[in-house]
């Protein structure tokens, strides 16, 4: 059944009801106003009501002009959410009225939101979306055409990388890029570092707190900052947006006596997206790595997200900042409505060649390696021939008594190193042959070292 209502909600328990003034019609001495329709009433939405309200005279002042809620349309209503002055609807179709100049789409997945911006662009409104998962499929569909589309909350929430990529840096040839680029990621295995939380119990503060996808899975799975790569990827180097041959690897196998050994070793442990060009050859991939704790990139804790971007020109940078959150993700929402107003919002354009995406067995990095061992004699030697047959220098290693265990009666331990550089083909052919000695008593664990000077 359609709802359609024109419905003011005070929020309960709160000050600031009166502050939904702000959000009413013409309230505001300006010829002009832009008018915005809001797709889903989530963590997002909820931010960008509030700081129209807590923010409204230097959001006017920026814009030029007010900015207006007119209608919002969420399939499950919230009377709890002030919603001031505008029409709420569930129906999402409600957006392409002629009232609304701007559809703000904060309603996450790709077939609901692919159908509204289509219909929204075809109509000529502009968009704001939030959603990395439709832009990762359809950005391409979307990109280089008269569309005037904000993607800044797509990616690292409250971090300006998407107008540092497409305004800030377009005059430079960007080489490459490493980010830290989900939040929830870097929140459970902060958490599992600092403070010994568990990976599930990590997992529902992330969620508690609206970091975490619907289907948290996206995040822990690697998916969501795949597709946020893709999305770097293609505004850094000018090419299709494309997860096409893209390594995608979550945090699922992450340990804390990774971590703890992470550590002792000089590291930290992060989920990173790495995207590098080499004239036409592209390499993205998304998995935990090392990052060595002297990094700034180390002490990126929490729901933080970072973005390094080496180019040309400007040498390399770093932006770091709240990647995830109501109202972080609501600021980069607000840039994006506040340079539609301004007639500021560039389309977007991207190149058409694809180029050729390097497989990451092609790729070079330092490796961790968590080998459970039988310990006798010997063993190390074993290990030892086949690295050096592979031509895989040990620059670090540790065993430790104390981590001796038993299983089935004989004692095992971890024996943890780091790698020189080697290719990953390399590596894997010698886990390959490491994991059937009759030694190596289970999963070897391995973890990529990011260096961020390559
Ligand atoms: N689930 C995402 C994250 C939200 O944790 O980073 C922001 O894109």
């Amino acid at each position: 059944m359609v709802v359609c209502c024109r419905v003011i909600c005070p929020r309960k328990n709160s000050p600031k009801n009166s502050g939904s003034e702000s959000l009413a019609k013409n309230s505001l001495p300006h010829e002009k106003v832009l008018r915005i329709g809001i797709a889903g009433l989530g963590t997002v939405a909820q931010g960008l009501l509030t700081l129209l309200v807590e923010n409204a005279e230097r959001i006017t002042r920026q814009a030029g002009m007010p900015i207006e809620v007119v209608r919002i349309a969420s399939r499950s209503a919230k009377p709890e959410v002030d919603v001031g002055m505008a029409v709420f609807d569930t129906n999402l179709d409600s957006l392409l009225h002629d009232d609304v100049d701007v559809v703000v789409e904060l309603i996450g997945g790709v077939d609901a939101a692919r159908e509204l911006i289509s219909s929204a662009l075809a109509r000529g409104k502009s968009i704001v979306t939030a959603n990395k998962a439709v832009l990762a499929a359809h950005a391409n569909d979307w990109f280089n055409g008269d569309a005037i589309l904000g993607i800044e909350a797509s990616v690292a929430g409250g971090i300006p990388i998407m107008s540092t990529l497409k305004s800030g840096l377009s005059g430079n040839r960007i080489d490459w890029l490493v980010g830290i680029i989900n939040g929830t990621c870097n929140y459970i295995l902060t958490a599992m570092d600092e403070q010994g939380t568990s990976f599930a119990g990590a997992l529902t503060e992330a969620q508690e707190l609206g970091y975490a996808e619907a289907d948290p899975g996206f995040d822990v799975d690697g998916v969501d900052a795949a597709q946020k790569l893709a999305l770097l990827a293609a505004l850094a180097f000018d090419i299709p947006v494309s997860m096409d041959d893209m390594y995608i690897e979550g945090i699922s196998g992450v340990t804390v006596e990774d971590l703890r050994y992470a550590r002792e070793l000089g590291f930290r442990i992060r989920h990173v997206g790495i995207a590098r060009r080499n004239e036409e050859k592209f390499e993205t991939r998304v998995h935990p790595s090392l990052i060595p704790a002297t990094d700034l990139v180390g002490d990126v804790a929490g729901v933080a997200n970072a973005v390094i971007v080496g180019a040309n020109a400007i040498g390399s940078m770093l932006l770091v900042g709240p990647g995830a959150g109501g109202l972080p993700t609501a600021s980069a929402v607000l840039s994006d409505l506040i340079e539609i107003a301004r007639g500021t919002c560039p389309r977007l354009r991207i190149g058409q060649n694809e180029g050729i995406r390097v497989p990451v067995a092609a790729t070079e990095s330092r490796y961790y390696l968590n080998i459970p061992a039988a310990d006798r004699p010997g063993v190390f030697g074993e290990i030892g021939d086949i690295l050096r047959r592979g031509g895989i220098s040990i620059e670090a290693v540790i065993q430790k008594r104390e981590a001796i265990r038993k299983s089935d009666g004989e004692p095992w331990v971890p024996i943890v190193m780091v790698t020189e550089r080697v290719v990953e083909a390399s590596m894997d052919d010698a886990l390959s042959q490491l994991s059937s000695l009759e030694s190596v008593r289970g999963q070897i664990r391995r973890i990529r070292v990011a260096d961020f000077d390559r």
